[in-house]
């Protein structure tokens, strides 16, 4: 079939790629002409694993292409993919201005009947609004539906999800548009969720909200378990074997990040309020994952003996979480501007990440190696769970700091094990661990 996909973020740029691989002719639409040209010569503009070889390889077979011009998209398609941003408005609700931008270009553009399919995260009713705009701007006289596909893929690891993900939902109010959406993705063999639009769009937020209550969940009881010498590993694989609880989305750790959970899980709660519903376990959970990180620095205060002036910290992992370099509401940056303000100096290093935004030159080191951003600090502290620094050598490691003092965030080195070379560790939750610990 033919596609146009509006967008090239994460979610756009995937789909993308993904339905030339199963052998749809694709054209990718940004407004960004450095970044049209970037994919043209088979760059991915972000980081993601198997991305760009899949890239290169569909351009090559002449099923991918990029342009800036909505036009020349919509004269060759059939489908046309709707994957640009909701970003967060002031009120916590989701900002529309970009979606209802593409229904315009849409109405404007196409010239054959066309199925138009929502990818982006957009509040209960917003494929409607999408309906109602192409339908009172659209100039030929033609056939256009609209149907919701939400995006269930996680960075970093987007090409698999994409492959192998749990479900399809398509949510579409009049059957033929859907069937054919459905057509769409049968090379993928995956089992479709068919339903309305409204229930769609609502699948995806209740689906990030109820992950990030999980792992809000599981950070409170770690915090608990620290109090009472519980060790919340144990909690998580106990509970987690459960099948009606399940394991994932139980580890705890320094709070959810990314362009998802902070962003879905406000609007979800605007949308609650708004229609007077009361979803507080939504907003406990905002909460809950805006005081770990606190409770986390503080710990790391009271280890140094209350105060963290003129210390040196190394920060290991800056993006949200491993396999990416997206910063968005990385836990790390709350940290870093945290121990800034309290007058400590910060060292940082991410496999990926090379630069930070948003600080004053000099204010922070930012480093090449792992090694070196341990050399001569007064703590280090474990921020972002990267294969290299689960499989790093931490007995060789202990030689760089002034002194082996470890916090581990991300609840992922073997405590045992490094406390047998000589590091004093603290995880999160991991109380009975935390005696072996020294004061200093
Ligand atoms: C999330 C969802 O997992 C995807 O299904 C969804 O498609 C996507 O949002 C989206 O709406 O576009 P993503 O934000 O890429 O994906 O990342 P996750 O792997 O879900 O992790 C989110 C955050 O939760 C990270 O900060 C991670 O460190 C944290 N997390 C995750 C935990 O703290 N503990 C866990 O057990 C799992």
């Amino acid at each position: 079939m033919n596609v146009a996909v509006i967008g090239t973020g994460y979610v756009g740029l995937v789909t993308g790629v993904v339905l030339s691989e199963i052998g749809h002719n694709v054209i990718c639409i940004d407004i960004d002409e450095k970044k049209v040209e970037m994919m043209k010569q088979g760059k991915s503009p972000i980081y993601e694993p198997g991305l760009e070889e899949m890239l290169v390889r569909n351009i090559s077979k002449k099923r991918l292409s990029f342009t800036t011009k909505h036009k020349e998209a919509f004269e060759k398609s059939e489908i046309v993919f709707i994957a640009v941003g909701t970003p967060q408005s002031e009120s916590g609700a989701a900002d529309l201005k970009f979606i209802k931008q593409a229904a315009k270009d849409i109405a404007q553009h196409v010239v054959y009947d066309t199925v138009v399919v929502v990818k982006s995260t957009v509040p209960v009713g917003t494929n409607d609004i999408v309906e109602n705009i192409i339908q009172e701007e659209l100039k030929a006289p033609v056939r256009v539906e609209v149907v919701s596909n939400p995006e269930f893929l996680r960075e970093g690891h987007a090409i698999h999800d994409t492959f192998h993900g749990d479900r399809i939902v398509i949510g579409s109010d009049v059957k033929k548009p859907g069937d054919k959406i459905e057509a769409l993705f049968t090379p993928l063999n995956l089992p479709i969720v068919r339903t309305n639009r409204r229930s769609a769009e609502m699948i995806k937020y209740a689906a990030n909200a109820f992950l990030a209550v999980k792992i809000s969940y599981i950070n409170q009881i770690a915090n608990l378990c620290e109090k009472l010498d519980a060790d919340v590993n144990a909690v998580a694989e106990g509970i987690g074997m459960d099948n009606r609880i399940g394991r994932a989305f139980l580890s705890a750790g320094l709070g959810y990040g990314g362009s998802c959970f902070p962003k879905d899980t406000e609007a979800l709660a605007f949308l609650a309020r708004e229609n007077n519903i009361n979803l507080n376990i939504v907003d406990a959970a905002i909460k809950a994952n805006s005081e770990q990180h606190e409770i986390f620095i503080q710990k790391v205060i009271d280890k140094l003996g209350g105060n963290v002036e003129a210390k040196t910290f190394a920060i290991l992992g800056l993006a949200f979480k491993p396999n990416t370099d997206d910063l968005r509401e990385a836990p790390a940056l709350k940290i870093i501007e945290k121990l800034l303000s309290l007058g400590a100096n910060v060292k940082v290093y991410d496999p990926i990440v090379q630069h930070l935004d948003g600080f004053q030159p000099g204010e922070l080191e930012h480093c090449q190696s792992i090694e070196e951003c341990m050399d001569n600090v007064d703590a280090t502290l474990l921020v972002t769970e990267w294969d290299e620094f689960i499989e790093n050598d931490w007995k060789e490691l202990k030689k760089y700091p002034n002194q082996p003092l470890l916090f581990d965030g991300r609840n992922i080195l073997s405590i045992d094990k490094l406390v047998k070379f000589g590091w004093q560790v603290e995880g999160i939750g991991q109380a009975q661990k935390r005696q072996s610990v020294k004061v200093i």
